[in-house]
């Protein structure tokens, strides 16, 4: 029997039809979007190349996160989502960051949206051995102790992917330490715009043999380290007013901004204090985040399992942000920051054979890796502002459901203009009358009165 890697893409849907795991409808479904080789998705040749066993592509919606002031400059971001509330919750953040209706103090930064700082990245490759009595430790500390030795195992490295140092990257660094029954060489590569994962893996590999060949000793493991010794750090002033409804007189306005602001920083402390907090803030600091990674073509877990490592780096897992409120001559602020891990790539891995990914970085017109992480660690600051600023406020269910019910309404089977008015229904309904069932039947009661 022909091996299902082997099949062409229409075949391996056929099989799948053939054993019953999709019906007709559903082959159909599959086979027109392999017959559909449009420029705007993943042409069918190279979905087919790009992974194995592929059948089909996985569509999401991507929308454009407007209005985000990084260190002075407006940045467009691209999404990819299936939650309805991550884009309008990020706008919304990034015009309180931005605070445009409340006016900029230049002495202070206050209202002058987010300042990003991205330090050089490196990522590392491990080469990992079994080491019971601490022998190999101590000769890898020796390796990394002589000079010689050193420049050979970067030699071998960056002759192993010549193309990252004729592009002004390679091997730069290694470090040797003892953990519990083990022992590792690190090497640090500087990958440029690239993220870097497979070059670091090559370089690993290369430097594995040389070990093995100098310790006489097998090597357990060489594979890159999703964590990163360095963190993207940005920051905001925000004049609490921003924060309170623009419908509100200025005295009011002030009033609700300081009591918000005083809830955002309780529920930040909160969030310290409670891993089971803090996971949720985390997750919602991501939400944008890995969007826009998904939708940049970038690894979105590499990058949430570095910023889930680096919230846990003390011993006990912390939020990744932090708010607090300061006075600042004479006015109340709430002050935000966030430090975070950024492992991403503008060029190399899947970027360049995903029309959308190229797209999503020209867009934003990020000038180099570090640009994009900047515009990262801003969005996960907005993307948090407005989250706490909701639980603090009314809750999020009331924007949520607002957004949600049109997935319900999609969900029920409406279909054009008919979601906008189910949406519109399912939101004059109370919140237990919200229903799959009492969905199904204001779509069928549409659908028979415009019959008439
Ligand atoms: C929902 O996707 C994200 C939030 O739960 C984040 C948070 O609770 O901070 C709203």
């Amino acid at each position: 029997m022909t091996a299902f890697r082997e099949l062409s893409v229409e075949n391996r849907i056929k099989t799948l039809q053939n054993e019953g795991a999709i019906n007709d409808a559903e082959a159909t479904f599959l086979l027109k979007q392999f017959a559909e080789s449009s420029d705007t998705t993943i042409p069918a040749d190279v979905a087919n190349h790009m992974i194995e066993h592929q059948i089909g592509k996985y569509t999401l919606p991507v929308g454009v996160v407007r209005g985000l002031v990084v260190n002075g400059e407006v940045r467009d971001v691209l999404v990819a989502t299936e939650e309805p509330s991550v884009i309008a919750a990020a706008c919304n953040g990034a015009r309180i960051a931005a605070a445009t209706d409340v006016g900029f103090d230049a002495t202070t930064d206050v209202g002058y949206g987010i300042i990003a700082r991205s330090p050089q990245y490196v990522t590392t490759a491990q080469i990992a051995f079994e080491d019971a009595d601490g022998s190999v430790a101590a000769r890898l500390r020796r390796i990394v102790e002589d000079k010689e030795k050193v420049a050979e195992l970067l030699r071998i490295a960056n002759e192993s992917h010549p193309s990252m140092s004729k592009r002004g990257g390679g091997a730069r660094k290694c470090r040797a330490s003892a953990l519990h029954g083990f022992a590792k060489l690190e090497i640090d590569v500087d990958t440029c715009d690239a993220m870097g994962a497979n070059t670091v893996n090559t370089m690993g590999e290369a430097v594995k043999a040389q070990l093995e060949s100098w310790l006489g000793v097998q090597a357990l493991v060489a594979i890159l380290t999703n964590t990163s010794r360095v963190a993207t750090t940005a920051e905001v002033h925000i004049p609490v007013e921003a924060l309170a409804s623009r419908r509100l007189e200025d005295y009011e306005r002030e009033c609700e901004g300081k009591r918000l602001a005083r809830r955002i920083a309780a529920l930040s402390a909160l969030a310290a204090s409670d891993p089971a907090r803090a996971a949720t803030h985390n997750k919602g600091i991501l939400n944008g985040i890995a969007g826009a990674a998904l939708a940049s073509g970038n690894d979105t877990r590499a990058l949430e399992s570095a910023a889930h490592a680096w919230a846990a780096r003390s011993g006990r897992y912390l939020p990744l942000s932090k708010w607090n409120t300061e006075t600042l001559n004479g006015k109340t602020i709430l002050h935000g920051s966030i430090e975070i891990p950024l492992q991403i790539g503008i060029i190399g891995g899947s970027i360049s054979s995903l029309p959308m990914a190229k797209l999503a970085i020209k867009i934003s017109n990020y000038k180099n890796a570090n640009d994009f992480r900047n515009t990262l660690a801003a969005l996960g600051l907005v993307q948090n502002l407005a989250a706490l600023r909701a639980l603090a406020g009314p809750g999020i269910q009331a924007g949520h459901m607002a957004l949600q019910s049109s997935n319900l309404a999609i969900a029920a089977g409406a279909k054009g203009e008919e979601i906008a008015e189910i949406a519109h229904d399912i939101l004059q309904l109370s919140p237990a009358e919200r229903t799959a069932e009492k969905v199904t039947q204001l779509l069928q009661k549409l659908r028979e009165s415009s019959k008439n």
